[in-house]
């Protein structure tokens, strides 16, 4: 079984998805990380475009570990890496590219073959799990999405200012909806979750409320 969760940067897709995890026994699958660790990769090896024509090639494996998406390469652990700045800055692009997408669509297919999963992404309901057994949008300005992900990475000890996060978020919002592959849409049988006036435990309850009703899982 495969629950997915989409929505724009910074809508709360991680926590939430991930709090439903532990909630529910689901293995959680961030594909947003995947594409994260691929352009870690891209960076690391000088912006080379030939990469992306050999992804097979790339040892990349990742697990959920109390609470931790853990993404490793060639066993070396870049999880707190793929959150920087520059990789940030550079993940749209990467992800806009054919082979990368279809590199990672496989990768969380085998993934979820193998595992009951909760996954959020951009795509996951349209393009990649169309027969999810339930799909959530989480939706959110993009000024109460700044603020969320300023606040995450202070916690995270980065030096970033709220604006600095505003445009980020508002140039991969163009970027993420206006790509010619799989863009940030919401699929047609999605429920929509407007998280701009919801606590945090608000949304996963109303969340899990949706799962509960619509599958046979139980707490
Ligand atoms: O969720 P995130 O901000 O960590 O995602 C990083 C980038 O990956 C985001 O700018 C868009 C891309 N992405 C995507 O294109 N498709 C997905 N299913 C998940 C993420």
């Amino acid at each position: 079984m495969i629950i997915v969760l989409d929505g724009p940067a910074g809508s709360g897709k991680s926590s939430t998805a991930k709090a439903i995890a532990d909630k529910l026994h689901l293995q959680y699958l961030d594909s947003g990380a995947l594409y994260r660790a691929i352009t870690y990769q891209y960076i690391k090896a000088g912006e080379s475009s030939s990469l992306f024509d050999n992804l097979d090639k790339m040892n990349l494996t990742f697990n959920y570990d109390a609470g931790n998406f853990r993404v490793f390469i060639d066993d070396e652990e870049c999880t707190a890496a793929i959150r920087s700045k520059q990789v940030s800055g550079s993940v749209s692009k990467v992800a806009a590219n054919p082979l990368v997408r279809k590199y990672v669509n496989r990768l969380m297919k085998n993934y979820a073959s193998s595992f009951a999963s909760i996954a959020d992404g951009r795509d996951l309901g349209s393009a990649v799990f169309p027969d999810a057994a339930v799909k959530f949008y989480l939706q959110a300005s993009a000024e109460v999405r700044a603020e969320r992900r300023t606040s995450e990475m202070h916690q995270m000890g980065q030096e970033v200012s709220y604006d600095e996060v505003l445009q980020n978020i508002m140039e991969r919002d163009r970027i993420d909806s206006s790509r010619e592959h799989d863009p940030l849409r919401k699929a047609e049988d999605a429920i929509v979750v407007q998280t701009d006036q919801m606590t945090f435990e608000e949304q996963v309850a109303l969340c899990i409320q949706h799962i509960l009703s619509k599958t046979s899982h139980t707490t």
